[in-house]
């Protein structure tokens, strides 16, 4: 058994530059949103999680990113990029990833010797309500990785780059470091996911029932609205949530029960603690100072309208949420059919325009060669 990796692990390379690279190109990377099933919700630190959380990795909701790299100019200590999103240029966005890219100085030296233009967009509407860090920050980490071993050659091993990945892409955003896996990842320590880190997600597609290689998330879009609270606000109000110790708690022995049971395949007890763990989110969210009521009236609609439908067709089709107002089914391949009727039948009269987008768990972050 490997030993399990420590933040030192990450900076062992003396990833520094010399004064005469001369040395520029482009990486790209696409990389998937996904959806929790137990979920972080709390953070401390250094983006450390206060609960371990497991997640489906989706197929079609990604990012697609351009890394272009070039000597810089001016040799100073400084990031210096700039950031284009669906083409055009967004100095909001860079200030965001300028910050990132600071923080990793440590970790990566070389930064603050290359000029970066990198070009971003999502396979997903703009405005659909839909977690775009996952997949952008997962999508950066990719790149920033295959620019390690690019310059440095450090990173030959599939293993060691995508544990680099996930936990560079930790950095950026809690949530984006499980996005490095298909179909199936855990991050944050826990007894029932051996090797599992605070530092780092694992794959764990391979420790379950292979039903939730091919599982569906079919994702209502109940409101386009941005959120009214950012993730990042989110996990702070935590820290003065009176629940917040029990929680955690209850996440982590959520995490034994739903391991156990993606074990076996039995999709009921799963689907219970699913939707429990939604709820839960949402209560947290409820009873933190200040108050955030993210759900509106269709998103209970909707929620009343898939526990009906479970109940007279004793079909395993479960919801869960995120920290916003759209629903997401969660649901075997097997019933797929039956799932689609009652969509178009009964609940796009819930989403905004009628919209749901239809995803499943997928291959994870894939490298775009691009044709000569
Ligand atoms: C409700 O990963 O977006 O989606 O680490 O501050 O970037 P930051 O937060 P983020 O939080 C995700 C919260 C969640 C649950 C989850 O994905 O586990």
């Amino acid at each position: 058994m490997s030993k399990a990796h420590t933040f030192d692990d990450f900076k062992n390379a003396d990833l520094r530059l010399s004064h005469s690279h001369t040395e520029s190109g482009s990486i790209h990377w696409t990389s998937p949103s996904n959806i929790a099933l137990v979920k972080y919700w709390g953070k401390h630190g250094w983006q450390l999680p206060r609960n371990a959380s497991i997640s489906l990795t989706l197929n079609n909701a990604k990012s697609d990113t351009i890394l272009h790299y070039s000597p810089k100019k001016h040799k100073d200590k400084t990031i210096d990029l700039s950031f284009f999103f669906d083409g055009e240029e967004r100095p909001d966005f860079a200030a965001r990833i300028e910050k990132f890219f600071s923080s990793l100085l440590e970790l990566y030296p070389f930064l603050s010797d290359l000029h970066f233009e990198i070009r971003s967009s999502n396979s997903f509407p703009h405005s659909a309500g839909i977690a775009s860090s996952a997949s952008a920050m997962s999508a950066l980490a990719m790149c920033l990785c295959e620019l390690e071993n690019r310059l440095f050659g450090t990173l030959n091993n599939t293993a060691d780059f995508n544990r680099k990945a996930s936990f560079l892409a930790r950095l950026g955003s809690g949530s984006a470091s499980r996005s490095i896996y298909p179909h199936l990842a855990v991050w944050g320590q826990h007894p029932s996911a051996a090797q599992s880190s605070d530092l780092y997600a694992i794959p764990f597609a391979d420790q379950v029932h292979k039903t939730f290689s091919s599982y569906h998330d079919d994702i209502l879009i109940i409101s386009k609205k941005e959120k009214s609270v950012s993730s990042g606000a989110g996990h702070n109000l935590m820290e003065g949530n009176l629940y917040a110790s029990n929680r955690y708690q209850q996440a982590n022995q959520r995490m034994e029960q739903l391991i156990g049971c993606m074990q076996t395949g039995d999709l009921e007890t799963f689907g219970q603690i699913v939707e429990a763990e939604a709820l839960t989110l949402h209560a947290l969210m409820m009873t933190s100072n200040p108050p955030y009521l993210l759900m509106e009236a269709n998103s209970i609609h909707a929620i009343k309208a898939v526990q009906s439908f479970r109940q007279s067709t004793k079909l395993p089709l479960y919801f869960t949420l995120d920290a916003g107002p759209n629903l997401h089914l969660l649901y075997p391949d097997e019933i797929t059919a039956q799932v689609k009727d009652f969509i178009n039948n009964e609940l796009v009269q819930y989403c905004e325009n009628g919209l749901y987008l239809a995803d499943h768990c997928g291959q994870g972050p894939e490298k775009i060669i691009e044709q000569a």
